[in-house]
C-alpha cells in the first residue's frame, strides 16, 4: 500500500491541460450548479455577485496559490507537507481542521447529493411533464421534508461512494466520468440559450447584473467568502494534494487564475439558466436550497426533447455530486488509514456510519417543512449548521492559518523559486503583488470577517 502511495506521488500531470482540467474537476460540483444561485438568490443578486468576485480575487486566489506552492514543492499530502516544511507541530492543525470540514461538508452534500439522485427517477417516470411552479414546489417539498424520502436517499448516495471507494476503483472511475462533465455544460449551455427567451426572463438578468450594494447584509459578506471557499475547494489542503502532483514547469499563478475563471463561468452559466427561469415563473429568488430542483425541470419542459435531456441532466449531476463527494470522503479516509492504522475498508465503513448518524438531522432539516426543521442549534438548523460552519468559519480558517504559514514562516527564496519556476518565468512583479496580498491584504480581510461575525466589529 505505502510502495503504490509512494509510486502514485511521483506520478506527475502530463500536460498543461491536464493539469487545469484536472484541478478544474475538482472544484466544479453542486457547489455551482445547486449552492452559487441558491445563495445569489437568497442574498441579493448583483451585489452578493460582486462581493464574490472580490473574494475569489483578493482572498481565495492567493490560497489556491498558496496551497499548488506548498503541494508541489513538497510533493505530499497535506498533514506531510508541513510535517516537512516546519519543525513546529502546531501546522498540523491545518490538516485537523481539514478533516473535520471534510466531514462537516459530507454531512449536507450526501443529503443534496439524494435529492439530485432522486430526481432522475421522477425525471424517468415523467413526473415534470406540463408541471406547473407550485407543482414543482410541492414536489421539491415532498422529497426533503422526510421522514423517509431524504434519508433513504442519502444512505444510497453515501452506500454508493462507499462501495466505489472500498474497491478502489475512484481513479478508473474519475477517468471516465471527467469525460463526462463537457456533456452537462451543453445541458447548461442549452438551458441558458431558451431560459434567455422566456417570457419576463430579462427580470432574471437585471436581478443577477444589478448592483445594489443597499440591501447588502453583514450575513451576505459571510455567505460569499464561505462560498468562494467551497466552490474552488480551498482551505482543506485538497489543492495542496493537487499542487503535489503539477508538473516542474507550470505556472501556478496562470493555473489558479484560469481556474478560478472557468470556475466562475461554470457558476454564472447555472445562474443564466435559473434566474431567467424564476422571474419568469414567478418563483422568489430567495427560494433557498430548492431553487435549482424547482427550475431546471419546468426550463427543459419547455425545450424539444426535454423530457429526456432532464434525465439526463439529473444523472451528470448526480456524477458531478458523487466524484465530489469521493474526493471529500478520500480526505477523510485516508487520514484514518495513515494515523490510526486501519485498513481502506474499515476506514470506508467507519466514515460513512459517522456521515449517515450526523448526516440525517442534516437531510431532516434542510427546508422549513422538513420534519427537524425546528431543532436548532446555535441557532440554526442542522443542515445551515453543519454547512455555515465547514464554509464559513473552518474553510476560511485553514486558509487563514495556509496564507499565514505561506506569508510569515516559508522562507522567502523557497516561495520565489517555487512561484517562478526556479527563476525561468519572468514574474518578479506578479510575486511581488502575491506577497503583498499574502502578508497584507488577505489575511486581514479574514480577520475583519471573523471579528465580525463575532460581533467584536
Ligand atoms: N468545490 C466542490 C463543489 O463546488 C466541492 C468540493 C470538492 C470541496 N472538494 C472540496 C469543497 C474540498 C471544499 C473542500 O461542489
Amino acid at each position: 500500500m505505502r510502495r503504490l502511495k509512494n509510486s502514485m506521488e511521483r506520478e506527475r500531470f502530463s500536460t498543461g491541460l491536464a493539469v487545469f482540467l484536472a484541478t478544474l474537476s475538482s472544484t466544479v460540483g453542486l457547489g455551482n450548479i445547486w449552492k452559487f444561485p441558491y445563495l445569489t438568490g437568497k442574498y441579493g443578486g448583483g451585489a452578493f455577485l460582486i462581493v464574490y468576485l472580490l473574494c475569489c480575487v483578493f482572498v481565495a486566489l492567493p490560497v489556491m496559490v498558496s496551497e499548488l506552492l506548498i503541494g508541489r514543492k513538497t510533493r505530499k499530502n497535506p498533514i506531510g507537507a508541513f510535517k516537512m516544511l516546519s519543525k513546529r507541530p502546531f501546522w498540523k492543525i491545518i490538516g485537523y481542521t481539514g478533516i473535520v470540514s471534510a466531514c462537516f461538508i459530507l454531512f449536507f452534500y450526501s443529503a443534496v447529493a439524494g435529492w439530485v439522485y432522486s430526481y432522475i427517477f421522477k425525471a424517468l417516470s415523467g413526473t415534470f411533464n406540463n408541471a406547473s411552479m407550485e407543482d414543482m414546489e410541492q414536489l421539491f417539498n415532498k422529497t426533503v421534508t422526510g421522514p423517509l424520502p431524504p434519508v433513504i436517499w442519502q444512505i444510497v448516495s453515501i452506500i454508493v461512494v462507499s462501495t466505489i471507494l472500498i474497491f478502489g476503483v475512484k481513479k478508473g472511475i474519475e477517468r471516465f466520468t471527467k469525460l463526462l462533465m463537457p456533456v452537462l455544460l451543453i445541458l447548461i449551455v442549452i438551458c441558458d440559450i431558451r431560459a434567455l427567451f422566456l417570457p419576463g426572463a430579462v427580470g432574471g438578468i437585471k436581478f443577477l447584473f444589478k448592483i445594489d450594494f443597499s440591501g447588502l447584509s453583514k450575513e451576505a459578506v459571510l455567505m460569499a467568502l464561505g462560498l468562494s471557499f467551497f466552490k474552488l475547494s480551498l482551505g482543506m489542503g485538497t489543492i495542496i494534494t493537487y499542487g503535489s502532483y503539477f508538473t516542474a514547469d507550470n505556472n501556478l499563478f496562470a493555473t489558479s487564475g484560469k481556474v478560478t475563471l472557468a470556475d466562475t463561468i461554470v457558476s454564472l452559466l447555472a445562474g443564466l439558466a435559473i434566474f431567467p427561469a424564476v422571474f419568469s415563473f414567478g418563483m422568489k429568488p430567495e427560494q433557498g436550497p430548492g431553487l435549482l430542483f424547482m427550475t431546471i425541470p419546468l426550463v427543459f419542459s419547455k425545450i424539444p426533447l426535454g423530457s429526456v435531456l432532464v434525465v439526463l441532466f439529473f444523472v451528470l449531476t448526480a456524477i458531478a455530486a458523487t466524484t465530489a463527494m469521493m474526493s471529500i470522503f478520500e480526505v477523510v479516509i485516508t487520514f484514518i488509514i495513515e494515523e490510526k492504522k486501519l485498513s481502506r475498508q474499515k476506514a470506508v465503513i467507519i466514515t460513512a456510519v459517522v456521515i449517515i448518524l450526523f448526516g440525517i438531522p442534516s437531510a431532516l432539516s434542510a427546508n422549513n417543512t422538513s420534519l427537524l426543521s425546528n431543532y436548532k442549534i446555535f441557532g440554526q438548523t442542522f443542515f445551515n449548521f453543519f454547512d455555515s460552519v465547514s464554509s464559513n468559519i473552518l474553510l476560511p480558517l485553514g486558509g487563514l492559518l495556509i496564507v499565514i504559514f505561506t506569508g510569515y514562516f516559508l522562507d522567502r527564496h523557497t516561495v520565489r523559486e517555487e512561484l517562478s519556476n526556479k527563476g525561468t518565468l519572468n514574474n518578479g512583479v506578479l510575486i511581488k503583488i502575491y506577497l503583498f496580498l499574502l502578508k497584507f491584504i488577505t489575511p486581514v480581510l479574514l480577520l475583519i470577517v471573523f471579528l465580525s461575525m463575532t460581533g467584536i466589529i
